[in-house]
């Protein structure tokens, strides 16, 4: 047991959240889901229809683009299926969508992604291929069919107000007439959580019916049974599947004050600093976007406490974003008792004097902080488990927190393990550019079951 300076001690302990506390919280969120199951109005849960009936069976075949625009990275992939047993390849490019652009125009960010898809084809001599594509935008969205999407908020820092409340699958439609002189044709839009799932579901098979994502930001979809989303009219809307995937939206959970007992003043500061104040509790808490910046605060107070570098002051950490989430999986990326990350971070921070006394203080906040985020997330993971009343179900998992936090997976186990009743057996399961590859893949299920 490490001995820490009681000041850290103190603030740490805010952050530690115990077995009755968290089980409150899922409670909480079980409950929030039912009610937004029943009513669109209301629950801080959305739980909103994706109008996806069914899930990758491992047949598809075929070559397909999939558009996966997640917080600052667009990411575009041609992946090339064969059919049963066999594992689909992939080409994959990465374009980051600039500030400007985040709280621009519609126009400049659709014109943006119509550049980009057109320098994808050309690249890879796919311009006259008229690919189908399928659409990943990792924003709360009400679909009206599979190729309908209308945004309802934005998350994730993006605020483009032109956009609220549009079809953005019109908009990307109008954006490719306008800039692109060859036709490809949108087959399906769906959030990245959708994508996660189906990735999942194909990669290991017809038990796994969750997808979550703890990226920049932290929700998750499953497969539920349509008669259950009592709120949807499915014969009005000529809806006629057994099944949908929903897509909770839990991200917004706490925005009724669900939350408050266990936020802390850093959390506060983080939220009252964010483009969307009070909203997105769960990714903040969560999310890459955040955490870095909830452990810079933190650290930032040490350092006026007096225990962290001994109080010499540290200019670099009181700048916003100065402490990426990145920097956290580095330092929780070395072994036990060795400091170079840290070391080198805090050379980065321009701190003049440190060693290891700092460098312990250092990884312990990351840890906690760390911690903390995986177990919400496990508490909002067992809240649907005991909702869909599963005795068994594999959980595809993805995001950056999953890829590159190198403790997340298993501390979330752990937790999931602990708030679980034992009847419920359940495996977690990564897929690495689970939404975008599922993306594809949910667009070759549209067009096997011709929606
Ligand atoms: C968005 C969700 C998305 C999640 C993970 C949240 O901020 O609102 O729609 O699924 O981030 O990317």
């Amino acid at each position: 047991m490490k001995v820490l300076p009681p000041e850290v001690e103190e603030i740490l302990a805010k952050f530690r959240l115990n077995r009755e506390q968290l089980q409150e919280i899922s409670e909480k969120v079980e409950q929030q889901m039912k009610m937004g199951l029943a009513k669109t109005q209301g629950s801080s849960i959305a739980m909103l229809p994706s109008y996806v009936p069914a899930l990758p069976d491992g047949t598809e075949t075929g070559k397909y683009v999939a558009i996966d625009l997640s917080g600052k990275n667009l990411r575009i992939m041609l992946l090339t299926m064969n059919g049963a047993g066999t594992t689909p390849t992939h080409e994959t490019v990465n374009y980051i969508v600039a500030n400007h652009v985040m709280k621009g125009t519609g126009d400049q960010l659709f014109t943006f992604i119509v550049n980009c898809l057109q320098r994808f084809l050309q690249e890879f001599g796919l311009v006259d291929a008229n690919l189908p594509i399928g659409f990943v935008f990792s924003y709360p969205c009400e679909l009206l069919s599979i190729r309908s999407a209308r945004l309802l908020w934005w998350t994730k820092g993006f605020d483009i107000k032109d956009c609220l409340q549009r079809d953005i699958v019109a908009l990307l439609e109008e954006a490719l007439e306008m800039n692109m002189s060859t036709k490809v044709s949108i087959k399906a839009v769906m959030n990245d959580t959708v994508g996660q799932l189906a990735a999942a579901a194909h990669k290991y098979g017809p038990e796994c019916t969750i997808g979550v994502v703890i990226g920049y930001g932290c929700n998750s979809s499953y497969l539920e049974k349509t008669s259950r989303i009592t709120k949807f009219d499915a014969k009005a809307r000529g809806y006629d599947h057994d099944n949908m995937i929903v897509v909770t939206e839990w991200e917004e959970f706490g925005k009724h004050g669900e939350l408050d007992d266990i936020l802390t003043q850093f959390d506060r500061e983080v939220d009252a600093a964010s483009v969307h104040k009070g909203k997105q509790l769960i990714d903040k808490l969560c999310g890459a976007l955040y955490i870095g910046e909830v452990v810079r605060r933190v650290l930032s107070q040490l350092v006026l406490d007096r225990v962290l570098f001994e109080g010499q002051s540290c200019e670099k950490l009181d700048e916003d974003e100065s402490f990426p989430t990145k920097y956290i999986s580095e330092i929780l990326g070395e072994e036990e008792g060795v400091f170079k990350a840290c070391r080198r971070i805090c050379e980065e921070l321009e701190v003049e004097m440190h060693g290891t006394g700092d460098y312990i203080i250092i990884r312990e906040v990351c840890d906690v902080i760390s911690r903390r985020g995986a177990s919400i997330v496990a508490a909002a993971i067992s809240a649907l488990l005991r909702h869909l009343e599963l005795s068994s179900v594999k959980i595809g998992v993805g995001g950056a927190l999953i890829q590159f936090h190198p403790t997340y997976h298993q501390m979330l186990k752990e937790k999931l393990e602990e708030l679980t009743p034992i009847t419920m057996k359940f495996e977690l399961v990564p897929a690495d550019e689970g939404s975008c590859q599922g993306a594809a893949l949910i667009a070759a299920v549209a067009e096997r079951l011709k929606l």
